[in-house]
């Protein structure tokens, strides 16, 4: 049965081409499990777990009865000077799941709120130990940090720059992104190539003297920009070149946190430890909106020492902060993740997945195949003069054909829910297999 379309004209999209898709409207009505449906009842399978969030799967039932329970026991309650049981419990549990010693956990709304909370505790912490004169932070191109003026400066995407480029955070630089198809297209997993890029910042603390840098802000595997997997060695490159220079790593895990590659953290994964993490998305499989960041022990104490007994030591936070329906869906969540081994079930996928992936070598327009953990991206040849109108039409052909994938450029991105099963991995990418026959 088909619902009757809502007016679609109020509604202005993000990140969408609002008047293409206005004209074309895809849209969904329910979900459960591994699928959506669409209004016109059709199901959908979700290969990029919504937007690399729900990593337990669609409804479910814990979640559900979570949110409803503490939506009727307290709908919200301030967390400014005031608390409650709930957002220090879902804090507990966040930070179990953390690299040792980054236990301190500032709660947001989104990762672009995550990013921008962890670059001002950085500024907050270099000020109060005497060195405020470290403002200066180096992200990376190609690099997605959100959309906040703090997250675009960092961020490496033009398209995200170019509008506001006049008004962008002052004092920021980029290390050059680490994609090299010359070098290893269709490498699984981490590419031999490439860990001399981190040397990169080595210039850049030449250029800038080291003493005037924060922190450096890369996510340890970038996947908004088209699934960047770290060449073996560069992230312990940059961690040793922050620690010798006195410059805090912040690793950007807003989609890699949370059982993505396997291991509650991309740190944990790579073995790699930063001083910050940005979380949201899967922190509470997306049920209501919450970030995260996850801060070392250490910068914590810094901050809190550096302020006058009983004065506020963060002048920052929202409204939302730690937001009761949010920690009840985290608290939920985390112990879902924990369990049904969602993690470790990742990881026991990965190899069937990182597989049906690089099938597709060889496949109409196949350029690159690159993976990690639940993550693969698939980058097609670019039609001439029509940059991203090929990965465009494929992903609106397996849409039809009932597969959810993502797109950005001309590379296809996917990242299931961790609850995929192997026949659902195979439907994936043999339905773009087929799609890609299709396709000019
Ligand atoms: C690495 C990274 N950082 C930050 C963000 C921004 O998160 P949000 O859209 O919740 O603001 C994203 C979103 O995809 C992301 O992938």
């Amino acid at each position: 049965m088909t619902s009757p379309t809502p007016d679609l004209s109020h509604f202005w999209m993000p990140f969408t081409a609002n008047r293409r898709f206005k004209d074309a409207p895809r849209l969904f009505e329910s979900a459960k499990g591994m699928y959506y449906t669409t209004v016109d009842g059709r199901q959908v399978l979700d290969g990029t777990a919504g937007l690399w969030c729900v990593n337990a799967g669609h409804g479910r039932e814990e979640i559900v009865q979570a949110v409803a329970a503490q939506m009727s026991k307290m709908d919200f309650a301030p967390t400014f000077q005031m608390g409650h049981p709930l957002a220090f419990e879902a804090a507990s549990k966040v930070a179990e799941l953390m690299p040792a010693g980054l236990d301190r956990i500032f709660f947001t709304n989104s990762g672009s709120e995550s990013v921008d909370t962890a670059l001002k505790i950085v500024l907050a912490y270099h000020r109060a130990r005497g060195e405020g004169q470290r403002t200066r932070f180096i992200g990376r191109e190609r690099g997605y940090h959100g959309v906040g003026f703090g997250g675009i400066s960092v961020g490496g995407i033009g398209a995200n720059r170019k509008t506001f480029s006049g008004n962008l955070m002052p004092n920021v630089d980029h290390l050059p992104h680490t994609l090299n198809l010359a070098e290893g297209a269709f490498t699984r997993g981490q590419p031999a190539w490439g860990a001399h890029l981190a040397d990169e910042l080595e210039r850049l603390l030449t250029l800038h003297d080291a003493s005037t840098i924060a922190a450096v802000i890369v996510e340890p595997l970038a996947g908004s920009t088209g699934v960047l997997v770290p060449p073996k060695g560069y992230l312990e490159r940059l961690r040793e070149l922050c620690t010798k220079h006195g410059i805090l790593l912040i690793f950007d895990e807003v989609i890699t946190g949370f059982g993505r590659l396997g291991t509650p953290t991309a740190s944990a994964y790579f073995n790699v430890k930063p001083d910050l993490i940005t979380l949201a998305k899967a922190i509470n499989n997306a049920a209501i909106p919450m970030g995260a960041v996850a801060v070392s022990r250490q910068l914590h104490d810094t901050v809190m020492n550096g302020a006058a007994e009983n004065a506020i030591e963060l002048f920052h936070g929202y409204t939302y902060s730690g937001h009761p329906v949010a920690a009840a869906a985290a608290i939920a969540t985390l112990d879902l993740y924990q369990k049904e081994g969602l993690f470790a079930r990742a990881q026991s996928l990965s190899a069937d997945f990182e597989n049906a992936a690089h099938e597709l070598k060889g496949a109409p327009h196949v350029k690159d195949i690159r993976n990690l953990g639940l993550v693969a991206g698939i980058e097609l040849e670019t039609r001439s003069g029509e940059p991203g109108a090929r990965a465009h039409e494929v992903f609106v052909k397996c849409f039809e054909k009932g597969v959810l994938l993502r797109y950005t450029a001309d590379i296809l991105a996917f990242s299931p829910p961790l609850i995929i099963n192997r026949d659902e991995i195979g439907r994936i990418f043999s339905t773009v297999r087929e799609v890609l026959r299709e396709v000019k």
